[in-house]
């Protein structure tokens, strides 16, 4: 078959990749799940990495005593998802690594959209777009996000309420979409409150994948969505009230297992 917007060809191996990896939150880092994954067989990825906060403000000197420096600032994943506590460099270079193999894996008309901040430590911000451009991907789009409230309270600059969506594509085209007029939100700034959830925390709002979905042009039987870092599978859940196809993965086996129980109805 021939991607009609790039006349890449996508092989029959690609559209087939993934059948037994489907309607799943996979227990694992989520570049095991995609070394799996032949590439172009994937439509859509949205995704919200840790932000590795507490790496990013020099909190690794002080992991050992997280919990006294949680106290509201940090972000825990639990014991065996520790990337919020890495190394700044490494952190940025797994995340390159994880652009990298979302490129690999996405179609050639399919989008990512890539949830993350703007971090500010010792008066110092950093914008994940430093990253982002060293990677593979087509940046695309910036989205903000505008959560309305914010974790950050001092008064020592504007209150930092928003978050970015970067929207990235595999090479520069036209990708699966069109701006419907009865999308939540048609500009770039999308407004919604982040809902506290006392089993996870950090999922976004549903409104977030659903604005992104409702303008997915062509959403064909085989139409797959994957979320590399689910958590509670916010946007699987999503994907799958839209009738699409969707796995994710999660390294954190009591999220994962949240997700799953969520996504096969036997929670809520
Ligand atoms: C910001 S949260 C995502 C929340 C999700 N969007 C939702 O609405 O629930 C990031 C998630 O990634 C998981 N995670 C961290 N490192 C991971 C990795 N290498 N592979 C897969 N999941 C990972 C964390 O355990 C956490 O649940």
């Amino acid at each position: 078959m021939i991607d009609r917007n790039t006349n890449v060809q996508i092989t029959d191996e690609a559209l087939a990749f993934a059948k037994p990896m489907l309607g799943v939150v996979h227990h694992e880092d989520c570049l095991t799940t995609m070394q799996k994954i032949s590439e172009n067989s994937v439509d859509l990825i949205i995704t919200s990495p840790p932000y590795n906060k507490a790496g990013y403000e020099g909190f690794i000197r002080k992991r050992h005593e997280r919990d006294r420096w949680n106290n509201g600032r940090n972000i825990e994943y639990g014991n065996d998802a520790e990337n919020d506590f890495m190394i700044e460099a490494d952190y940025q270079e797994q995340q390159i690594k994880v652009l990298n193999e979302m490129h690999r894996v996405l179609k050639p008309n399919g989008s990512i959209f890539y949830n993350h901040k703007v971090r500010v430590a010792q008066h110092k911000a950093s914008h994940p777009i430093e990253w982002i451009l060293k990677s593979n991907v087509t940046f695309r789009q910036q989205l903000v996000w505008n959560r309305k409230n914010s974790p950050a309270v001092a008064p020592i600059r504007y209150l930092p309420n928003t978050e970015l969506i970067f929207w990235l594509t595999k090479t520069p085209c036209q990708p699966n979409f069109e701006r419907v007029q009865k999308a939540l939100f048609v500009g770039e700034v999308w407004e919604f409150s982040a809902k506290p959830n006392s089993l996870h925390p950090a999922p976004f709002p549903e409104e977030l994948p659903m604005n992104i979905i409702m303008c997915i042009k062509d959403k064909t039987e085989d139409f797959v969505v994957y979320d590399p870092y689910a958590g509670t599978g916010t946007t699987l859940k999503v994907a799958r009230s839209f009738g699409l196809k969707y796995f994710g993965s999660e390294i954190n086996s009591k999220y994962c297992q949240l997700a799953n129980d969520t996504l096969n109805g036997t929670l809520f």
